[in-house]
């Protein structure tokens, strides 16, 4: 899979990359990340990307044509037409599901935004706008490599343990689990007596009873920390159960 981004900030983008999982699989060859620099893309002596709103107000605006030529440039080197996105909070919301449904697609470009906005033609070239959230950021190129990394860990073979893609937070429209690892006990700390110890179910090995003791961590703290999920979830009868038992809605 091929990420193709646009940025004033190319340094940052390719260096953050390099990092953890994306950077592991770009080292595979399971995934290219190429940044390219928006000023490449100018044609004037100081290489500007921005001018001033029509209409006045504050702020500058991301001018059309640089990035217009950037997306001839990266169509024409791919022979083919990738799917173009362009980050900024009036977007779409990135969730799971959209993240599952961009994994599908062999190349996508992400325009970042920047400034106080992005000259509205540009839009014509866009397929999609993603916002990561209901805040904003000074540019979009967090919100671009957020979608890269989302996006890159569903691609098969990235994330090393394909179980554990399976059993991620969302993957079922529900938050995930409670993990522990080594050791069993340890000092509560903070000048307490106390002790935290690990669920002993998780050391029993009954893999049947340990499974059952995720599931209902997973629904029960779904319900208790963010029960808007639960709409969207397909439950089971066990789970509408525990639901029941806990005062929540068991018919979602
Ligand atoms: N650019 C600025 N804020 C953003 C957001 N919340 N999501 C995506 N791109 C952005």
């Amino acid at each position: 899979m091929r990420f193709d981004i646009v940025t004033i900030f190319p340094g940052m983008v390719a260096e953050a990359a390099k990092a953890g999982v994306v950077g592991r699989a770009i080292e595979r060859g399971l995934v290219t990340v190429k940044a390219h620099d928006l000023r490449d893309f100018t044609t004037d002596r100081h290489r500007v990307v921005d001018d001033v709103p029509y209409g006045g107000g504050p702020g500058m605006v991301l001018k059309p044509e640089p990035l217009f030529r950037a997306l001839d440039a990266i169509e024409a080197e791919s022979g083919r037409k990738p799917l173009v996105l362009l980050t900024s909070p009036q977007g779409t919301r990135l969730t799971q599901a959209v993240v599952e449904r961009l994994s599908r697609q062999p190349q996508i470009v992400l325009l970042c935004g920047r400034y106080e906005g992005v000259d509205e033609r540009v839009r014509s070239r866009v397929d999609e706008e993603i916002s990561i959230g209901d805040y904003v950021l000074s540019g979009g190129e967090l919100a671009a490599l957020v979608v890269v990394d989302a996006v890159a860990r569903l691609v098969p073979e990235v994330v090393g343990d394909e179980e554990s893609v399976a059993h991620d937070s969302f993957s079922r429209g529900l938050l995930d689990f409670p993990h522990y690892t080594r050791p069993a006990e340890m000092s509560a700390g903070g000048g307490e007596q106390a002790t935290l110890r690990v669920p002993d179910v998780l050391m029993s090995g009954h893999h049947a009873e340990i499974r059952r003791w995720r599931k209902r961590e997973a629904l029960l703290r779904t319900l208790e920390r963010r029960p808007d999920l639960l709409e969207g979830a397909a439950l089971d009868d066990e789970e509408r159960a525990w639901l029941r038992e806990h005062g929540g809605r068991a018919d979602s």
